[in-house]
């Protein structure tokens, strides 16, 4: 369901308050609106500038900029003698002004006269905030994001307004390019569109195949810069070494994302296991394996100094997930994100009041995203995460093997541009008995440092000599490795 059916339904049923939250408050405008005139309510607006108006009419109340008079008004509107009729009352930025005494006690009494009524009183601003007196009787709905139907209209108005000026613009679009176009838009508000899609155009004209990879870029500008979700790049299935029973598992799993797929498709997975032994890399070929776009949600960026903000940026966050999805979401190090619940008491239950929102989304949500979660610590995470259901499957990335840290070595040195057949990579990965990943990755790098300072041809002995110059990680913590390997047999999946 889209947030904008949400928003009328909210209307309809009788909420007396109902808190707006949007960034694009023309859009949403237009929509109250409508829901208005569906619902035979007066639809009147007040701002600060404005003061109370009603529909179509051009002068506002009398002083009403004033929110006492503006709130006494609204008051005397709704007497049961001025049989005024139901009414939408939406108020831009009204939060601020209940931080006063007086005029939170006026709100009160409106909220008494018009609870049990079809009035509703609205409040927009980007950003929510309610004492808790008025809280208990409103609904909160993050709003203004475009449905499919009006992104295509959206950015075909904007398409068309440039091409009227500019009449060497071409539209060159496949159908598939079409359908990759506005799922590169989703998730921006009208506005976002609107520049996202401008921009492109002001850049070379063209509106072609070559348009999708730039919306995405700039895209991933507008979220990074928003701080909520990060998009990130997914990688295919030959950048990594082993993980079998992974591939496989995502193999039979292919395709059922798609529109056509009559198999349902799978929920998500938690990887859990040795450092550098490539779980986050695995969630990149998740991504592309399953062909969905990924994005990255990093709650310990969320954690903010006021403290009931982070919960409600987590929950705007997964509101954009639900509207951008299918899309694979990535928790890199689950467990850090959601400390374990005896930490509770150290943020005040922040944590766990986050981990409950998550954890209800998981298993509420009706839109289609993958989670894929990493853990290193599963002894901090918390067991809720662990329990029958939450994933489909979870799986045990251990130290690569003989055969893996061969594969390792070989896909290493072709990364770095070399001939991997000129390289004795089993006595390399003999040599590397206790490497992970990211240990062999880096003896690549390092050697190449080396032969390229020295001006030498780079060949095996330059690596093993960085092989045996390395204490591999595993043999500093073999302890926690082993204790690690033994809880995950029997309760995981080796990846
Ligand atoms: N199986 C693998 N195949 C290819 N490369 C790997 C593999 N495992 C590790 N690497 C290399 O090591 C690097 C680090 O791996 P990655 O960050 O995915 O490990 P991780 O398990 O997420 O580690 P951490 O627990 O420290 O986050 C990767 O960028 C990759 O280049
Ligand atoms: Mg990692």
């Amino acid at each position: 369901m889209f947030a904008d059916d949400e928003l009328a339904l909210l209307i309809k049923s009788k909420y007396p308050v109902v808190f707006v939250e949007s960034v694009d408050e023309q859009h949403v405008i237009v929509h109250l609106i409508q829901i208005a005139q569906q619902l035979n309510l007066n639809y009147y607006e007040w701002s600060v500038t404005n003061g109370l108006r009603r529909k179509y009419l051009k002068d506002a109340y009398y002083e009403t900029q004033e929110p006492v008079k503006a709130l006494k008004t609204i008051l005397d509107l709704k007497d049961p003698s001025a049989q005024n009729g139901d009414a939408l009352f939406v108020l831009k930025d009204f939060e601020k002004n209940l931080e006063d005494a007086v005029v939170l006690r006026l709100f009160k009494d409106v909220i008494n006269v018009i609870s049990n009524t079809a009035t509703t009183i609205v409040i927009l601003s980007s950003r929510y905030k309610l004492p808790p007196e008025i809280e208990s009787c409103a609904a909160h709905i993050i709003a203004g994001y475009p449905t499919e139907e009006e992104i295509i209209s959206e950015a075909n108005a904007t398409i068309g307004a440039y091409c009227k000026n500019h009449k060497a613009t071409e539209v060159r679009l496949t159908p598939e390019e079409e359908e990759r176009m506005i799922a590169a838009l989703k998730g921006l508000t009208t506005q976002q569109v609107k520049n996202v899609v401008n921009q492109c155009l002001v850049e070379d004209g063209i509106v072609d195949g070559k348009m999708v990879p730039r919306v995405e870029k700039l895209k991933k500008d507008i979220f990074d810069r928003e701080g909520l979700l990060e998009f990130c790049t997914p990688e295919s299935n030959a950048r990594i070494a082993n993980f079998s029973n992974l591939k496989r598992w995502l193999a039979e799993r292919k395709g059922t994302f798609s529109a056509k797929s009559k198999l349902p498709a799978p929920k998500g997975v938690l990887l859990m296991g040795v450092q550098g032994c490539g779980k986050s890399l695995a969630v990149k070929v998740i991504a592309g394996e399953l062909g969905l776009p990924l994005y990255r949600l990093d709650l310990i960026r969320f954690y903010s100094k006021y403290i009931g903000e982070t919960e409600q940026n987590l929950r705007k966050a997964l509101k954009t997930i639900d509207q951008l999805s299918p899309i694979c979401l990535w928790i890199d190090e689950i467990e850090k994100n959601f400390a374990s619940s005896s930490d509770g008491d150290i943020d005040g239950g922040v944590s766990m009041r986050l981990m409950g929102t998550f954890l209800t989304w998981m298993q509420e949500r009706t839109s289609s995203c993958f989670v894929a979660a990493t853990a290193n610590n599963i002894y901090s995470l918390p067991p809720e995460f662990l329990r029958k259901g939450r994933f489909d499957e979870m799986f045990f990335v251990g130290l690569p093997d003989q055969k893996t840290r061969e594969e390792l070595f070989s896909i290493h040195i072709s990364k770095r541009g070399l001939d991997s057949t000129n390289f004795d990579c089993a006595s390399l990965a003999g040599l590397a008995a206790d490497f992970n990943g990211a240990e062999i990755e880096q003896a690549v790098v390092s050697a190449l440092y080396c032969s390229t300072s020295r001006r030498e041809k780079i060949k095996t002995d330059h690596i093993a000599a960085e092989i045996k110059a390395t204490k591999p990680l595993a043999v500093v913590k073999s302890e926690d490795i082993a204790a690690l390997r033994e809880w995950a047999a029997g309760r995981t999946v080796p990846a």
